[in-house]
């Protein structure tokens, strides 16, 4: 079975593993960009970053609904229990816990994480995943950081990333000229942008950062439109 990851705008992202789909990021409803409505999402698990509104937003409602895992911090999940989310996997940052598909671990991100409505949201994280028999990763929102080159090391049977999911947009995370650098660090053979053409502020020219990307013989760039998936090689 094909790992397959689907964009559906912003930094949401479905992943199918072939066991079941995790969703990252939940944010459809209030999206501009968003391809999908939240009542429509199926799921198995649910992934968050962090506890920024364009992460979480509709987070309690899906995970209602559909009953999914939520995997998160361990201030987020208790945020989660108090509006009425049963089924939630507290962690913190070097966790790694089974997901559908294969494992799940909590990697360091270098940005904040409080609520909407004030909430301390913990530490921002991102997420290194082994499902489907593919390393990827998904970095969250976060700056350029140098530990990037220890998530992108092969893991102890030689395997490096297969896909790197990057934020491009800049002003709340990296830009384009640091996530080329990010690739150099973490070496994936696949990167695909994310947290980008939302609203004005991280408007990005997806095309051209993917042509640096190839000049630089970095990584092969698939950029995706909203609701469009990529089938992981
Ligand atoms: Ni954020
Ligand atoms: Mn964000």
């Amino acid at each position: 079975m094909p790992v397959t990851l689907t964009w559906t705008g912003h930094a949401t992202w479905l992943i199918d593993t072939g066991h079941g789909v995790l969703l990252v990021d939940p944010f459809f409803d209030e999206c501009p960009t968003a391809t999908m409505q939240a009542k429509d999402v199926e799921c198995d698990a649910i992934l968050i970053t962090h506890a920024h509104f364009d992460h979480v937003a509709d987070a309690v409602a899906i995970a209602k609904r559909t009953r999914a895992t939520v995997f998160c911090n361990f201030e987020i999940a208790q945020w989660l229990g108090k509006h009425g989310v049963a089924k939630t996997q507290p962690m913190n940052l070097g966790g790694r816990v089974p997901v559908p598909g294969g494992t799940a671990r909590m990697e360091i991100a270098h940005h904040s994480s409080s609520f909407a409505d004030g909430t301390y949201g913990g530490n921002p994280a991102g997420w290194l995943l082994d499902v489907g028999g593919k390393r990827i990763y998904v970095a969250g929102d976060t700056c350029l950081f140098s530990d990037m080159e220890r998530i992108g090391r092969a893991d102890h049977a030689g395997r490096g990333l297969d896909v790197a999911i990057l934020p491009i947009g800049d002003l709340f995370t990296m830009g384009p000229d640091d996530s080329l650098a990010a690739i150099e660090l973490l070496r994936p053979k696949v990167v695909l942008p994310s947290h980008y053409d939302t609203w004005p502020p991280i408007e990005q020219d997806a095309a051209a950062w993917a042509q640096a990307v190839h000049a630089g013989k970095l990584a092969a760039a698939h950029v995706l439109a909203p609701g469009e998936s990529f089938e992981v090689p």
